[in-house]
């Protein structure tokens, strides 16, 4: 079995993924902004869990970055800096970085990496529901978050026989984003939420698991939300 190469693995949804495989045993590249913290986050990880800096909105250093990284089973693609960036105030410098990181950044990881993917390896890219339940500053996770659902469909052609799928969370309850989130805001959401609570970080690290195992799962952008969108 080759690596797993977490893309965002440093924290949060990418970081729960991480530890799950690195405690499967197996070799794991997990990546963030800065190489300290990216070590650090592989040292608290534990197996054979390495670390890796790179800025996803610095798309020609990515290459580079990746140079070592060898026989790739598994690719996730989770990093995310969050922007909300309402059109009348709108700062082009931070659209800027969230687009470059998720639509050109996250293309070239896979660009990179192709050369030491398998016919039997898979990809799985980070969206959100944003997508689809925008809020007043959402416009550009909004944009993004349709983008990967287009990436994923031109991916699956393109690179066939690899598998393509994206996971689209709603807001995951205990997630470091939204684990302080205001009281009232907590429970308007539960509200609205079918299974009457918010989807945890190892519900949805079991989705991304299927997402990337099942070798029949291929162009699926699938909603991990709780029942969310259906109210
Ligand atoms: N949490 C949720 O409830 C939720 C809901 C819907 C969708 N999502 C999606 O799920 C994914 C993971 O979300 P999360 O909440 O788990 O994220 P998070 O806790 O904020 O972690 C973000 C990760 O991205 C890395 N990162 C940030 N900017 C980067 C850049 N420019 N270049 C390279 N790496 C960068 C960070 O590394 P360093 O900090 O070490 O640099 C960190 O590992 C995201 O795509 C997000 O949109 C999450």
């Amino acid at each position: 079995m080759g690596t797993v190469v977490i893309v965002g693995g440093t924290q949060g949804l990418g970081r729960e993924l991480a530890q799950s495989y690195a405690d499967d045993g197996r070799e794991v590249v997990v990546t963030g902004r800065d190489q300290s913290r990216a070590d650090a986050a592989a040292s608290e990880i534990g197996g054979s869990t390495r670390g890796l800096g790179f800025d996803l909105a610095e798309p020609h250093t990515i290459a580079g970055a990746l140079a070592g990284v060898e026989d790739v089973d598994h690719l996730v693609l989770a990093a995310i800096e969050r922007d909300v960036n309402k059109i009348r105030e709108y700062e082009i410098d931070a659209a800027l970085r969230l687009v470059t990181m998720k639509l050109v950044g996250y293309t070239e990881v896979i660009h990179a990496l192709l050369p030491q993917m398998r016919d039997d390896s898979s990809i799985l890219i980070y969206g959100g529901l944003a997508r689809d339940r925008p809020y007043p500053g959402s416009t550009t996770v909004t944009t993004v978050n349709g983008g990967v659902t287009s990436l994923v469909r031109t991916l699956v052609v393109e690179l066939a026989p690899i598998r393509v799928n994206a996971i689209h969370n709603g807001i995951v309850g205990d997630s470091p984003q939204w684990k302080d989130m205001a009281p009232e805001r907590h429970k308007a959401l539960v509200d609205r939420t079918p299974i009457g609570r918010l989807v945890t970080m190892e519900e949805s690290m079991g989705a991304a698991r299927f997402l990337l195992e099942n070798q029949a799962i291929n162009g699926i952008n699938l909603n991990v939300d709780g029942g969310w969108m259906c109210t």
